[in-house]
């Protein structure tokens, strides 16, 4: 039987006597679904995963999306992306700079994204301490913890989310090797609009979905109303009392919920301090549609 150890805050908890390499029996899976969504980050320390299991896994909650820039796919498992600083003969092997701001993975999309698995192989380490944490906070809370006067103006609000907002700013960055993104592959993502409050399927809780990555504008509010209201939640959202940092290991199979969590990958190593994960990204569809309602939170 799984064993699950939840932080103190209730955002992230451990999760350990289980392997993920062989498949999950359905009760296993149920306990591992629930404590996603109710502690928004959870990680399975000492796994041993190839490409395919990690796909297996990953795919038990969801279908897998194929990243929209196409690049760094594990050969023969195109679900399974690479992301890593290492260079074999002068060229990347993987998308070194993913994910290095906050944001919600795929908010950019129409069809949301439940959840990112993310499989360590190697950590950056300076003077025994690991480099390249990944950084959460906590949408529950966060949406808890809103003024009553701010959640009743956000209440029916949809807010508009476009992917070129976070690949232009990494373009900005010095050092950054992104092209502008095709007129292919922004008519593949155009800008799309969701609630600015979702109602988590699995645990029935309430996150503040916006995010300083992708969120645009509120829709139907001026120009400067709007962007004064996502100043405030960008703000708010990121409070210290809402945040986990995972330091990694190798080995870590790290998850987090898109829905109940923002995160950040800390760009904090050099060139020279290798990194390499293999992610997968699962989409929404299967905690919406009821394929998951048989499945009860203690099964
Ligand atoms: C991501 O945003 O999916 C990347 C996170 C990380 O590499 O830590």
């Amino acid at each position: 039987m799984v064993k699950i150890s939840p932080n103190k805050n209730s955002l992230g908890a451990e999760i350990t006597d289980v392997d993920l390499a062989h498949r999950l029996s359905d009760r296993d899976f149920a306990v591992v679904l629930h404590a996603l969504a109710r502690h928004g980050v959870i990680w399975f320390p000492r796994q041993k995963l190839g490409a395919a299991e990690l796909k297996a896994f990953s795919a038990r909650f969801g279908s897998l999306e194929i990243n929209v820039a196409n690049n760094y796919q594990e050969p023969g498992h195109p679900e399974v992306m690479i992301l890593s600083n290492i260079k074999v003969d002068g060229k990347p092997i993987g998308l070194a700079d993913a994910g290095q701001d906050w944001h919600t993975d795929m908010s950019y999309s129409r069809d949301i994204a439940f959840a990112n698995v993310l499989y360590a192989i190697q950590v950056p380490r300076r003077n025994g301490e690991p480099l390249g944490n990944t950084e959460f906070a906590d949408m529950y809370a966060a949406y808890d913890g809103l003024p009553e006067d701010v959640r009743a103006r956000l209440q029916g609000a949809t807010a508009l989310h476009d992917f070129n907002k976070f690949w232009e700013e990494m373009r900005r960055r010095p050092g950054s090797t992104r092209p502008p993104l095709t007129e292919e592959q922004r008519r593949q993502k155009p800008p799309v609009s969701h609630p600015v409050f979702l109602k988590h399927p699995i645990s029935g809780r309430t996150a503040l979905y916006a995010n300083p990555g992708y969120t645009i504008r509120i829709n139907g509010w001026s120009e400067r109303e709007s962007e004064e209201m996502l100043r405030f939640l960008f703000e708010h959202q990121l409070d210290t009392r809402f945040r986990y940092v995972h330091r990694w290991s190798e080995g870590d199979v790290l998850m987090w919920d898109n829905i109940a969590t923002l995160h950040n990958a800390k760009p904090d190593y050099t060139a020279d301090e290798h990194r390499l994960i293999k992610r997968c990204q699962v989409m929404a569809d299967r905690i919406f549609d009821g394929s998951f309602s048989h499945l009860a939170a203690g099964a």
